[in-house]
C-alpha cells in the first residue's frame, strides 16, 4: 500500500490549513489551467467556513504570491507574476543584435506574454490587447499577427513551418478557420513584414546557456511603452482588469 498523499490531497490538507491558520479560504484561479489540473476540483468555500467559521474568502493579496507595488511596472510584471521569461529576453536580445527598431525589439520582448502571463490559448491576440494602450500600434498588430503567421510559411524571407509544430501539435494539424482567414487579409496588410518579423525571432532552439537579463531592455521599454503612472491595473485604461487579473488571479470576486 502506497500511503503518500496525492498532489490533490496534499492541495486540500494546504487548503484546510489556510483556512485555519489565515482564516482564509483560496480558491483557483482559471486563468492557470496548468494549476487546475494538477490541484483537482475547487475547494468548497461554504464546507471550509463551516468548519472555521472565522474564515474568509480570498478577496486581497494572495499570500501565495509575492506582493507587488502599489504602482506596478511592465518590469514588476516580469519580476513577480510572469513566468520563466528566457524565451522572450532571448527573442528581444536576437532582434536587438539584428539591429531592429525599438518598436520590434518591444515587440519581440512581448509577443508571449499572455502564454507566460494570462492566458495560452489565442496567446497572440490576448497580448495584443494587454499592451494596446501603451505601445505603438504596430506593435498592437505584429504580436496578433505573430499568432497567425507561426502557421505559414513564407520562403522570401526563410521561414518554414516550425519543426516543433510537427512535433506539438502532430503532422496532420491544421490552423482554425478563424486563423486561415486572419491569414489571408494579414497576408495583404501594410505591416505584415512587422508580425513576420517577429516570427523570425521568435527561436525556439536558442542557446540555454545565454542569460539574458530584462534590464537589457530598460531603455527600450523607457521609450516603447508607456508605463502609466497609476501603475498597470490602475491606470482605468480598457486593459486594467486584465493586468488586475494577474496580481490577483484567484480573488472571489
Ligand atoms: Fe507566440
Ligand atoms: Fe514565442
Amino acid at each position: 500500500m502506497n500511503d503518500t498523499p496525492t498532489l490533490s490531497q496534499r492541495a486540500d490538507a494546504l487548503e484546510e490549513q489556510m483556512s485555519r491558520d489565515l482564516d482564509l479560504i483560496v480558491i483557483r484561479s482559471r486563468l492557470y489551467s496548468l494549476a487546475e489540473a494538477d490541484f483537482g476540483p475547487q475547494p468548497n468555500a461554504n464546507a471550509l467556513m463551516t468548519k472555521n467559521p472565522k474564515a474568509r474568502v480570498l478577496m486581497g493579496d494572495d499570500p501565495r504570491l509575492p506582493k507587488m507595488p502599489d504602482q506596478p511596472t511592465l518590469a514588476d510584471f516580469f519580476k513577480y507574476r510572469f513566468g520563466p521569461a528566457a524565451h522572450l529576453l532571448q527573442s528581444a536580445k536576437h532582434a536587438l543584435n539584428a539591429g531592429l527598431s525599438d518598436k520590434m525589439v518591444l515587440a519581440c520582448l512581448l509577443h508571449d506574454v499572455a502564454t507566460i502571463g494570462f492566458i495560452r490559448g489565442d496567446h497572440g491576440y490576448w497580448g495584443a490587447q494587454l499592451i494596446e494602450p501603451y505601445v505603438d500600434e504596430e506593435v498592437v498588430w505584429a504580436i496578433r499577427a505573430h499568432q497567425v503567421l507561426r502557421f505559414y510559411p513564407d520562403e522570401s524571407v526563410g521561414y518554414e513551418y516550425p519543426q516543433s509544430y510537427i512535433k506539438t501539435f502532430g503532422a496532420d494539424y491544421r490552423p482554425d478557420p478563424y486563423i486561415e482567414e486572419d491569414y489571408k487579409r494579414m497576408r495583404d496588410h501594410k505591416w505584415y513584414m512587422s508580425g513576420r518579423t517577429i516570427t523570425l525571432h521568435d527561436i525556439y532552439s536558442f542557446d540555454p546557456n545565454a542569460k539574458v537579463e530584462l534590464e537589457e531592455f530598460t531603455d527600450v521599454i523607457g521609450r516603447a511603452f508607456k508605463q502609466p503612472s497609476q501603475g498597470l491595473g490602475f491606470d482605468n485604461s480598457p486593459v486594467a482588469h486584465m493586468w488586475r487579473a494577474m496580481i490577483r488571479p484567484a480573488k472571489y470576486l
